[in-house]
C-alpha cells in the first residue's frame, strides 16, 4: 500500500462512519434528551397564565381540523412561541397555539397546529406539548391528522378513526432514559386507542350523520410524500392510511397514561393509486372542505367526554 491509497482508505472509512452514526442517530441515540423538570417547566409556565383552569381533555388538531376553535368558550389562547421550549411550526398553514376553554361542560386544551419530525425538530420536542398537556391536568387526548388514503375501501372526504398504528418508520419517542415520573420504560401497545372512547366516537359520528371508517395508521417522517413502491409495502403491512405525524405522539401519550382516540381526514389517496402527483395545497384543500362535518363530529363528541 502507498502513502496515497492508505490516505484514500482512510477518508472512505471516516465517511462510512459518519453515515452509519447519521442513520444509527435517527433511530437510536438521541440528540437533545429532554428531562423531566424541562417538561415540568413547560407545564408551569402555562399554568402561570391560565388561572386555575385544570383541562381535561386535550385536542391536537391537525390540517383540515382547524374550525374545530369556533366551537370552544370563553377562549384563552397561548401561542408556542410564548412558551419556553415549545417548539413553533415552520411550515405554511400549520399554526401554533394552544386554546383553553370548553364545549359545554368539557375543560379543553387544544392544540392548534403541532410540529413534525419533517421541520428538523427532534422526536422529543414533538412529543413535548404531549406531556405538558398531562402535567395541565388532561385524562384523555383526541388527535387528528390529515393522511393519505391506501386502503381501497378509503377515499378522498374519507374520517378514519385510528384502531391501531405503525411506528417502525419513525423514531421511537421513548428511546434514551426513561421518564420515570411519566411512566414505566416498556409500555404496552396492545390497545393504544381506547376501544371505548372509539366506539363512542363512531356513534356519535352515525347520530351527526357522519361516516366514520376504521383502520390502522402509519407514520412515515416525511417531507417528501411516499412513493408507489412504499404505499404497496404499506398495504402489505397492514397499513390503510399514511401521515407524517401522530404515532410519536400517541406512543408518549400512553407512556403518561393518557387515554387516546385519534381519526386521519383523508384527503388524498395515497401515491400511485391515481394517475395524478401529490401536492401540498391539494391536501390543504380537501381539508378546508369537510372541515365543517369534522367540527361537528368534534363539537357532539367532547361534551361526551367525562370530566
Ligand atoms: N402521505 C403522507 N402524508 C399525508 C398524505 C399522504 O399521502 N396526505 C396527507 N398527509
Amino acid at each position: 500500500l502507498d502513502i496515497l491509497n492508505v490516505t484514500e482508505l482512510l477518508d472512505a472509512l471516516v465517511a462510512l462512519g459518519t453515515k452509519l452514526r447519521l442513520v444509527l442517530s435517527f433511530f437510536t441515540l438521541r440528540s437533545d434528551f429532554m428531562d423531566y423538570k424541562t417538561i415540568l417547566d413547560t407545564a408551569n409556565a402555562i399554568k402561570e397564565k391560565l388561572d386555575n383552569f385544570t383541562p381535561k381533555v386535550a385536542i391536537v388538531l391537525g390540517s383540515g381540523f382547524g374550525e374545530v376553535i369556533d366551537s370552544i368558550e370563553n377562549k384563552v389562547e397561548i401561542s408556542y412561541k410564548d412558551v419556553p421550549n415549545m417548539p413553533v411550526s415552520t411550515v405554511a398553514g400549520h399554526k401554533g397555539s394552544f386554546i383553553f376553554g370548553n364545549i359545554e361542560n368539557t375543560k379543553l386544551a387544544v392544540m392548534n397546529g403541532r410540529v413534525h419530525l419533517y421541520e428538523g425538530y427532534s422526536v422529543d420536542q414533538v412529543v413535548l406539548p404531549i406531556r405538558v398537556l398531562k402535567l395541565l391536568g388532561c385524562e384523555t387526548i383526541i388527535l387528528t391528522n390529515a393522511a393519505g388514503g391506501i386502503s381501497y375501501n378509503l377515499k378522498a372526504g374519507d374520517l378514519m378513526a385510528l384502531n391501531d398504528h405503525i411506528s417502525v418508520f419513525a423514531p421511537n419517542p421513548l428511546i434514551g432514559k426513561n421518564i420515570d415520573e411519566l411512566g414505566t420504560r416498556f409500555p404496552d401497545m396492545s390497545c393504544a386507542y381506547d376501544r371505548e372512547l372509539t366506539k363512542l366516537l363512531s356513534d356519535t359520528a352515525i347520530k351527526c350523520g357522519i361516516p366514520l371508517k376504521e383502520g390502522v395508521y402509519a407514520q412515515l417522517t416525511g417531507p417528501s410524500y411516499e412513493t408507489p413502491a412504499e404505499i404497496r409495502m404499506l398495504r402489505s403491512l397492514g397499513a390503510d392510511a399514511v401521515g407524517m405525524s401522530t404515532v410519536c405522539e400517541v406512543i408518549a401519550a400512553r407512556h403518561c397514561g393518557l387515554k387516546v382516540v385519534a381519526m386521519s381526514l383523508i384527503t388524498n389517496l395515497a401515491c400511485g393509486m391515481e394517475n395524478k402527483e401529490l401536492n401540498h395545497k391539494e391536501v390543504q384543500e380537501m381539508g378546508a372542505n369537510i372541515t365543517p362535518k369534522i367540527s361537528k363530529l368534534i363539537k357532539s363528541f367532547v361534551p361526551l367526554l367525562k370530566g
